[in-house]
């Protein structure tokens, strides 16, 4: 059947659009028109017309870091059921981390999501492990994973801790001008921590991780970016791409500004939960395990200066770095826990009641960050809303205000310190690969 998505308002910032519409999709999936302002789309016997009134079409959201545990932890998530969440909270696509078990690091491992994900609602993009097993040794064979479609390398859960080997990836990925998505963490800093260095670390008698720790890998791999360029040792390729996944300090966001402000190609990404908690948060918890990830929610001051690089631009993508872990992962000693919680079903309603309505970022901006933006750090087409394109939508109800309540978690774990929150903004369905999901 046809539909008529009538009298929305579109926001696609890929195309710089934000004003009411409508949108008739054909049974194929594809566009069939789209028409602005007053102006309605004629309806005939075939065609569901939608009342849109109050309503988002956004062009597709897109998740860039989430963990879906297959292979390997098939009890914690699958492609499928991470699939569900994305869905669930909006999201027509996502790009799944190789911290799997085999560790994404060879074409076998990404032919097979690749093979898996085919069928699912959503779009599933490949990051390959920057070196085999995440070790940080040995380098992984970019050029064959290339020929296999993924779209970034990272060793996510951990960084490449030394320089040299670094300096590797850093050559390599550029001869295949291949995204590097860096986990900033200096272990040697870091190990054995749980949450942040601080007062409340110490009130706790938790062992802390410094900020430093992100800063410093940070510092190193900007270094050793402009070292290559400065010194063109890697002629003729392009400078590398970087990508700093879930910052969290206000130390590495300057040196972002500082990157960006000299030409250099690097972008990167905030969590809701680090825009949204911080370690008093875990500090005040029953549940201290589920307020455990990496890196740690940080101090106010931190929190303060994500808020002002949300406002400012700094901030290129919102990804809320899924991480499904089991109950007896999470609901144990906070020394105990598993870092990470699962993200996909709360991102919109936290980017909306977080920073939306309270006026620090726009809509559009929001869209901006959760769609067109990490679209484009990964080297995807853009969404387009203009008749014989894909229809790939998400619909949101920026006013609509809701519990997240345990029945409505579609992702096969349950860690997360949300549920029970109340949001205001909720992503009530997409339309993706030709099917409406939502919307009843
Ligand atoms: O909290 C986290 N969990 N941070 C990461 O970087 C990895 C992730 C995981 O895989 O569970």
């Amino acid at each position: 059947m046809n539909i008529i998505f009538e009298n929305a308002k579109l926001i696609n910032p890929a195309q710089n659009l934000d004003m009411q519409g409508s949108i008739k999709v054909s049974e194929t999936g594809m566009i069939d028109a789209v028409t602005f302002g007053e102006e309605t789309i004629p309806s005939g016997t075939n065609d569901r017309v939608i009342d849109m009134k109050g309503k988002v079409i956004a062009s597709g959201l897109f998740d860039m870091h989430c963990h879906f545990r297959e292979p390997g932890q098939e009890y914690k998530e699958t492609l499928e059921t991470g699939s569900r969440a994305a869905v669930a909270g909006g999201f027509t696509g996502v790009a799944v981390m190789p911290n799997t078990k085999p560790v994404i690091d060879s074409p076998l491992g990404a032919a097979f999501i690749k093979h898996n994900a085919a069928d699912l609602p959503v779009d599933i993009e490949i990051v390959a492990a920057m070196t085999e097993g995440s070790m940080g040794e040995t380098l992984s064979p970019y050029g064959k994973l290339c020929s296999y479609g993924i779209r970034a390398i990272s060793d996510d859960g951990t960084a490449v801790q030394t320089s040299r080997m670094m300096r590797l990836v850093f050559e390599y990925s550029a001869s295949f001008d291949l995204l590097v998505i860096q986990h900033c963490e200096d272990t040697s800093l870091s190990s054995g921590g749980v949450m942040n260095e601080g007062s409340y670390s110490a009130l706790l008698g938790l062992r802390g991780i410094p900020d430093a720790a992100e800063v410093i890998t940070l510092a190193r791999d900007i270094n050793l970016m402009e070292y290559l360029q400065k010194h063109k040792l890697n002629p003729p390729v392009a400078s590398p791409k970087y990508h700093v996944a879930h910052i969290s300090t206000a130390g590495a966001l300057d040196l972002v500004r500082e990157a960006k402000a000299k030409g250099m190609q690097v972008t990167c990404e905030v969590t809701p939960h680090h825009f949204t908690l911080t370690e008093q948060d875990l500090y005040e918890a029953d549940d201290k395990g589920h307020y455990i990830m990496k890196p740690p929610l940080c101090s106010r001051e931190n929190r303060e200066a994500l808020l002002e690089a949300l406002s400012d631009g700094t901030i290129d993508a919102i990804a809320c770095d899924h991480a499904p872990h089991a109950r007896h992962e999470k609901e144990c000693p906070a020394d105990q826990a598993a870092f990470g919680i699962i993200g996909l079903e709360t991102s919109v309603g936290l980017t909306f009641s977080e920073l939306v309505h309270t006026g620090k970022i726009t809509l559009y901006r929001a869209i901006e960050m959760l769609s067109s933006n990490p679209r484009k750090i990964m080297g995807l087409s853009p969404v387009l809303f203009e008749p014989g394109s894909p229809a790939n939508f998400t619909f949101i109800d920026p006013e609509e205000t809701w519990t997240y309540t345990e029945d409505l978690v579609r992702s096969k774990s349950r860690n997360t310190p949300f549920l029970n929150r109340t949001m205001k903004g909720r992503a009530v369905g997409i339309y993706h690969k030709g099917v409406l999901h939502g919307l009843e």
